[in-house]
C-alpha cells in the first residue's frame, strides 16, 4: 500500500486537507473535510459509548486546554517532556536523534552533493507549545497548550469523586486536543503538532497485583475494540516499551502498534502511571489528593492505568486498513458504524422529475435516521465510484420500476451485489445491519 494513494484519496474525497493550505500550509497541522469530520466524529462517539455509556465504572470530563502552568511543572512535563534533538551543521535542519534512518537519509543527500554531513550533539528539546494570555502587552502570562490531555483529568480527581461518589476502581474518560512541538512531524497525520487524544485514566488500589491485572485488562480491552471495528488482526500487535523509551511518568508501558506502510508504528498506549500524577499534584498544589475508602476508612493515593489513543492516528490507520483495490474499483471497507455516510440515495436519471421526487422522499426519510448522502450527478457508475471511495456501505437507486413496485435497488459496497428491497422495509433493513 502506497501512502500517496491514501493522501490523494483523502484530498480528492474531502477526508483530510493540509492545514491552511492556501498560505503554503503549516507543518504538522491538518484540516478535516466533510467526510473526515464525520469519520472522526463516528470514531469518537463509538469510543465514548464503549468507554462511558456502556460502563458503570467510567465517567467523563472535558477539561480546559489552557491550564495553570504550575500543573505542567507538577506533572514533570516542563522538565522531562523532551525529545533528543540534533541539527545538521550544513543546512541547520533539525531531527530527532533517535530517528536514525531519517538522519542517515539526510546525510546521504549532503554526501551526494559533496557537502559536509555532520550533526550537533543531541540536546534535550521540550515539546510543550507555549502561549501567552492576558490583555496588557508585556504583562501577559506564559502558559502551555496541553501536551497531553491527561493533566486536566488528574487535577479534577477530587471534584469527580466528590460530585459522583464513584468508588475505586473507576475511570475518567476524556477526548480532546493536544499540542506538541514535534521536531519532525510526518507520515501524513501520523505525527502532527496539533492532534486529538481519547483517554481513560483508570484509578485503582496502589497494589502491584491490581496494577498487573488492570494493565492486562486494558490491553485486551483496547485490542478487542480495534478488532471489533474490523481492523485486520495481522496489522496489529503489542510492543512493550524498553526502560529507555518509557515516558517519565510510566512504571510500565505497552503500545498497540499498526503495520503502517512505513513500518510498525505506535497506534496507542497503555501505561501504568502509578501514583505519579496525583502525588505530584498533591505536592505542588498543597491539596490532599488522597482517595478515602468510606467502608474501611483507608486513605491512599491510587495508581492510574491509562489508555491513550490518538484520534487522528486511529482515523489514519482505519483509512489505511480499509483501503481496497479490486481491478478499477477503489473502496474503503470501513465498518458501517464508522463510515461517514451509511447510505447514499440516487435517482437513476436526474432529468426525470418523477424519479427525483421519489428518490428525494426516500432520502429525506432516511437522513432523519442515518447519515445519508444524496447524489444525482453524472451516471450511476460514477456515483458508485464516488461512494465506494467515501466508504459508504450501501447505495439505494430509484428506477422506473420503483414507481410501480415501490421497491429500490440496494447495492453493497464490499461485494457490489445488488438486491431489491421494498421502500417500506428500507429503514429497518439498514437499522438491522447497523446494530
Ligand atoms: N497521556 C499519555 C500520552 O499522551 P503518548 O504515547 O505520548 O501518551 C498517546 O500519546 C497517543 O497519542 C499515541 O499513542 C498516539 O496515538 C497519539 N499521539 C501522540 N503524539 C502524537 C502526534 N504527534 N501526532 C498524532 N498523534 C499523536
Amino acid at each position: 500500500m502506497e501512502m500517496e494513494k491514501i493522501v490523494a484519496l483523502c484530498k480528492r474525497r474531502g477526508f483530510i486537507f493540509p492545514g491552511s493550505e492556501i498560505y503554503g500550509g503549516l507543518g504538522g497541522t491538518w484540516d478535516y473535510g466533510p467526510l473526515g469530520v464525520l469519520l472522526k466524529k463516528n470514531l469518537k462517539d463509538l469510543w465514548w459509548k464503549e468507554m462511558v455509556q456502556l460502563r458503570d465504572d467510567v465517567v467523563g470530563v472535558d477539561a480546559a486546554i489552557m491550564m495553570n502552568p504550575k500543573a505542567w511543572v507538577a506533572s514533570g512535563h516542563v522538565e522531562a517532556f523532551t525529545d533528543p534533538l540534533v541539527e545538521c551543521k550544513t543546512c541547520n535542519q533539525r531531527f530527532r536523534a533517535d530517528k536514525i534512518e531519517e538522519i542517515e537519509d539526510h546525510k546521504k543527500k549532503h554526501i551526494e552533493k559533496k557537502e559536509k554531513a555532520e550533526f550537533t550533539e543531541p540536546q534535550k528539546f521540550n515539546l510543550l507549545v507555549k502561549a501567552y494570555l492576558g490583555v496588557i502587552e508585556g504583562k501577559q502570562s506564559e502558559l502551555y497548550l496541553r501536551g497531553e490531555i491527561t493533566n486536566g483529568v488528574h487535577v479534577n480527581f477530587k471534584n469527580v469523586i466528590d460530585s459522583t461518589r464513584i468508588k475505586i476502581p473507576f475511570g475518567i474518560a476524556q477526548i480532546g486536543k493536544a499540542f506538541r512541538n514535534e521536531i519532525t512531524p510526518g507520515n501524513f497525520t501520523f505525527r502532527s503538532r496539533e492532534f486529538e487524544q481519547m483517554e481513560v485514566q483508570f484509578y485503582i488500589k496502589p497494589v502491584p497485583e491490581e496494577g498487573k491485572k488492570w494493565f492486562e485488562y486494558w490491553k485486551k480491552n483496547r485490542m478487542d475494540w480495534y478488532l471489533s471495528l474490523d481492523m485486520n488482526k495481522e496489522n496489529l500487535r503489542f510492543r512493550d516499551h524498553t526502560d529507555r523509551e518509557r515516558a517519565h511518568y510510566a512504571k510500565a508501558a505497552t503500545d498497540i502498534e499498526y503495520n503502517a506502510p512505513w513500518g510498525w508504528s505506535e497506534f496507542m498506549g497503555i501505561h501504568n502511571r502509578s501514583d505519579w500524577d496525583l502525588r505530584r499534584h498533591q505536592e505542588y498544589s498543597g491539596k490532599n489528593m488522597k482517595y478515602k475508602d468510606l467502608m474501611t476508612n483507608e486513605e491512599y493515593l491510587p495508581w492510574d492505568i491509562e489508555t491513550s489513543a490518538g484520534v487522528d492516528r486511529s482515523t489514519l490507520f482505519l483509512l489505511i486498513d480499509s483501503y481496497h483495490e479490486e481491478g478499477d474499483r477503489i473502496f474503503l471497507k470501513l465498518h458501517p458504524k464508522i463510515a461517514p455516510y451509511k447510505v447514499a440515495v440516487f435517482p437513476l436519471l436526474a432529468n426525470k422529475p418523477e424519479l427525483v421526487t421519489k428518490a428525494r422522499s426516500i432520502y429525506e426519510n432516511l437522513r432523519s435516521k442515518f447519515m445519508t448522502a444524496w447524489d444525482a450527478r453524472g451516471n450511476i457508475g460514477k456515483r458508485y465510484f464516488a461512494q465506494d471511495e467515501a466508504g459508504t456501505p450501501w447505495c439505494v437507486t430509484v428506477d422506473f420500476t420503483t414507481l410501480e413496485d415501490d421497491a429500490v435497488t440496494v447495492r453493497d459496497r464490499d461485494t457490489a451485489k445488488q438486491e431489491r428491497i421494498s421502500v417500506k422495509d428500507l429503514e429497518n433493513y439498514f437499522r438491522v445491519k447497523l446494530e
